[in-house]
């Protein structure tokens, strides 16, 4: 399983066990390069193209660092081991790892795409008691609620009255998993006194948000960002595996189909219209 960003193992980050943050790893990253520093493409006229993110996964065959790479069991099919490389590490890591959702918390995840229903399915399975699905797709906050959210509410100018009715004054863990940096003020405006709000987007690097001051003090709020769910992929796609196996994280429920590679442009339009969650290109 490839995970989009490769971990030395050996820098004072990953040493610290924040392997999503790896050194050498964002450097390659932004260079387009392995984590070797180089580049293994030769076009016919000679250019080196970037490897994206050390993957480069659309493509029948790729060239990669091993530190981008997690074994899984032999047995778990491809196409469920693809799902954990991003959306099921970063969603389910971000309630795990980064929310520290607990027993009793209430949550609410905003943006129910792959990143965000992982985000779901891992709250349950931490024990939170109340978990409100936010998307402005309807049939998303549909198949969230088959995925074990108790409460869905359609994203817009009223999402923040309703997560905070009912919730009772605000979520304990909110996600946001939208990528709008809007929709991350809104997020904060719906987590409770007390409470964590956590970012999982990507929104344009231009935009910024404003947030109210003085509460973040006086209700003692955590506001942060979430890399990969902080995961370590090594540590964590394994124990991921051993709950989707045990039935406690049926991520195969983020799956809405299965394509071939000359159909991936499709496949990208049913994602930016919001008809498909997860798509697997299977390349045989
Ligand atoms: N932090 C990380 O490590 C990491 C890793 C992977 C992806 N990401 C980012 O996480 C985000 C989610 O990834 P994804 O693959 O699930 O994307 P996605 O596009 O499938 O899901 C985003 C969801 O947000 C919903 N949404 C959009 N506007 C909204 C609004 N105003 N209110 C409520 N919902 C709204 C969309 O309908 C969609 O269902 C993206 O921004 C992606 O770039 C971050």
């Amino acid at each position: 399983m490839l995970s989009f960003v490769p971990a030395c193992g050996a820098c004072r980050r990953c040493v610290s066990g924040r392997q999503a943050l790896c050194e050498p790893g964002a450097v390659a990253n932004r260079e387009g390069t392995l984590l070797s520093g180089h580049r293994r493409w030769t076009l016919p006229d000679g250019t080196r193209p970037h490897h994206h993110l050390g993957v480069s996964g659309f493509a029948e065959y790729t060239v990669i660092s091993d530190r981008s790479a997690t074994l899984v069991p032999a047995d778990l099919p491809f196409d469920i081991a693809a799902l954990f490389g991003c959306a099921v590490l970063t969603g389910a890591g971000a309630a795990f790892y980064s929310a520290q959702v607990v027993p009793g918390d209430k949550v609410a995840v905003f943006g129910l795409g792959g990143v965000g229903l992982a985000a779901v399915l891992a709250a349950v399975t931490a024990g939170a008691t109340q978990v409100v699905a936010v998307d402005v797709v309807e049939h998303k906050r549909q198949l969230a609620l088959t995925l074990g959210a108790t409460h869905e509410t359609a994203g817009g100018p009223d999402v923040v009255s309703h997560v905070r009715d009912l919730t009772g004054g605000g979520a304990d863990k909110v996600i946001d998993t939208t990528g709008v940096a809007a929709v991350l003020e809104q997020a904060y405006a719906a987590t409770g006194v007390g409470g964590t709000t956590v970012t999982v987007g990507l929104p344009h690097p231009d935009r910024t948000v404003t947030l109210p001051a003085l509460n973040l003090v006086a209700e003692e709020r955590t506001l942060k960002g979430s890399y990969l769910g902080s995961c370590v992929p090594r540590r964590d796609v394994p124990r991921f595996v051993d709950l989707y196996r045990a039935g406690r994280l049926p991520v195969d429920g983020l799956l809405s189909g299965r394509l071939g590679l000359a159909e991936i442009n499709e496949g990208f339009a049913r994602l930016a219209s919001g008809e498909a969650v997860r798509q697997v290109v299977v390349m045989v």
